[in-house]
């Protein structure tokens, strides 16, 4: 039963995993026995093989998991995490701005699947970890329409992925948290009225913390997962059920 989510013997990497979901979902993987290898623009210090990386740039990541194989002697998980939101109006979001958020949350994650589905058909398959967001399966609650379509995006980019790679034996699913206390949330939770609204949206009545969102992370990474390819996995108290 333990073996359900033992992850001893596996090669995993973790993107943005310096900070916020991806510390957290770094450190349950290490606990349930995997190795991994941390991506991130500052990678920190601490256990686990840490690699400076911008995974926006192709070349750079294309290097870093070449690293990992080297270093760990395979890749198994892959867990597309690193992320980010400029909330700003339709109308006021400039096209720079726009690209920046769908090169990293969409353009990143795809390129990280391709090169890492190379080395886990090498291994006979593998496990990939999006993480989406309740903002990729609704229309929010306030406007941030470029965080919303390349979330919308990530949920069908881990379908057709899911479809495409379910011969090779690599499962793609992803999770769709909603609001959790990181960096990148500074601007809701440190907003009275935007947090309460929030929790208006909220029926269990409390938000989830990292440690909640790796949990569904290392589920989907698990053997436990092992027939569930394709599925987004709302982490969100509620919220998507109204
Ligand atoms: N926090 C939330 O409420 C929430 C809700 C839904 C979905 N998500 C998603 O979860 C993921 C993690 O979010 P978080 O809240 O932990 O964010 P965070 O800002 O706390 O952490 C993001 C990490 O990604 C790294 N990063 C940023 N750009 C990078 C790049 N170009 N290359 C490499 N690393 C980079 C950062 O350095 C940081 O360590 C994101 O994809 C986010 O969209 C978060």
């Amino acid at each position: 039963m333990n073996d359900l989510f033992r992850l001893d013997g596996k090669a995993a990497i973790v993107t943005g995993g310096g900070h916020g979901i991806g510390a957290a979902s770094t450190r349950l993987l290490q606990q349930a026995g995997a190795q991994v290898a941390l991506l991130d623009l500052e990678p920190g210090e601490g256990a686990g093989l840490r690699i400076a990386c911008d995974v926006t740039d192709e070349a750079a990541l294309e290097d870093a998991l070449a690293r990992v194989a080297r270093e760990l002697g395979g890749i198994d998980i892959l867990v597309n995490n690193a992320g980010r939101a400029i909330r700003k109006p339709a109308a006021e979001i400039t096209r720079a701005e726009w690209q920046s958020v769908i090169d990293l949350n969409l353009t990143a994650l795809f390129l990280g699947s391709r090169i890492a589905a190379r080395y886990m058909r090498r291994r006979g398959g593998g496990s990939i970890v999006n993480l989406a967001s309740i903002m990729g399966l609704s229309g929010g609650i306030f406007p941030n329409a470029s965080y919303q379509a390349s979330k919308g995006a990530v949920v069908n980019l881990t379908r057709a992925l899911a479809l495409e790679w379910a011969a090779d034996g690599i499962r793609v699913n992803a999770v769709a948290p909603t609001f959790v206390r990181t960096a990148l949330t500074v601007p809701v939770f440190s907003n009275p009225a935007l947090l309460e609204a929030v929790m208006a949206h909220t029926p269990l009545g409390v938000l989830p913390e990292v440690e909640d969102i790796a949990a569904a992370v290392l589920y989907l990474a698990a053997p436990a997962a092992r027939c569930v390819t394709g599925i987004v996995l709302p982490v969100d108290s509620g919220y998507l059920a109204r």
